[in-house]
């Protein structure tokens, strides 16, 4: 994709997650979702890098003592995350950007978290590989990604809605998620998939 239409790209997608910014405030107690936050999120340590954090919807189920660096492109969605932070009391400091545009020192990170934002980036596996850079040797990098199904006749329905589900969501339904994190080097340590192979966990640390 040129520059010129990334960029118009990248403002069409900020529009479609500005308008949803209410709507994902108001569902922040779906119960699957709330599990597995729980279990991923209560992982994390030290000094935090949030991608793409929406509301803040991970906020409840960070432990205390961490202190958050959150991002993402869409004022929206940043201002419901900062009451959020304040709700929570978490210790947070806020960059509006394209993640895709984000840099950080090496080793600035003792965890980095993403959840369901892999789905959006135009350029996914760039960023992938960037966390390994990001993070300290021996911190870890959580994960709560959705893409294709592992059920055949599931991925081509999603394959045949997609660009619909784009258009009003601004999210893929046909990314192969743990191919993604493969080819990016990162080490995984554990993985768990539901929702026929939909939705998957992923605790891993950077690339050794
Ligand atoms: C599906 S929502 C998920 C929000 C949150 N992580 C959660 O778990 O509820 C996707 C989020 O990614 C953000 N986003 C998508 N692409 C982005 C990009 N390239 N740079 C920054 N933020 C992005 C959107 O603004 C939105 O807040």
């Amino acid at each position: 994709m040129e520059r010129g239409d990334w960029q118009v790209e990248k403002q069409k997608l900020i529009r479609i997650f500005d308008k949803q910014a209410v709507r994902y405030d108001n569902h922040r107690e779906d119960a699957q979702q709330t599990r597995w936050r729980r279990q991923l999120i209560g992982c994390a340590k030290g000094e935090v890098l949030e991608l793409a954090v929406g509301t803040g919807a991970n906020f409840p189920f960070y432990p205390p003592s961490i202190q958050l660096t959150a991002a993402d492109f869409s004022g929206a969605m940043l201002e419901k995350a900062r009451q959020a932070a304040a709700r929570y009391r978490i210790n947070s400091t806020f960059i509006c950007s394209d993640i895709e545009e984000l840099s950080f020192p090496e080793h600035s990170f003792d965890t980095i978290v993403s959840t369901l934002s892999f789905c959006s980036y135009v350029r996914p596996l760039p960023v992938l590989q960037r966390l390994s850079r990001w993070c300290r040797p021996g911190g870890q990098i959580l994960l709560m990604e959705h893409g294709t199904s592992t059920n055949p006749a599931l991925s081509l329905a999603l394959r045949a809605l997609n660009p619909l589900l784009y258009r009003i969501y601004g999210c893929h339904h046909t990314r192969d998620i743990l191919g993604l994190v493969r080819e990016s080097g990162l080490t995984i340590n554990k993985v768990e998939s539901h929702w026929q192979g939909m939705v998957h966990l992923i605790w891993a640390s950077p690339q050794k």
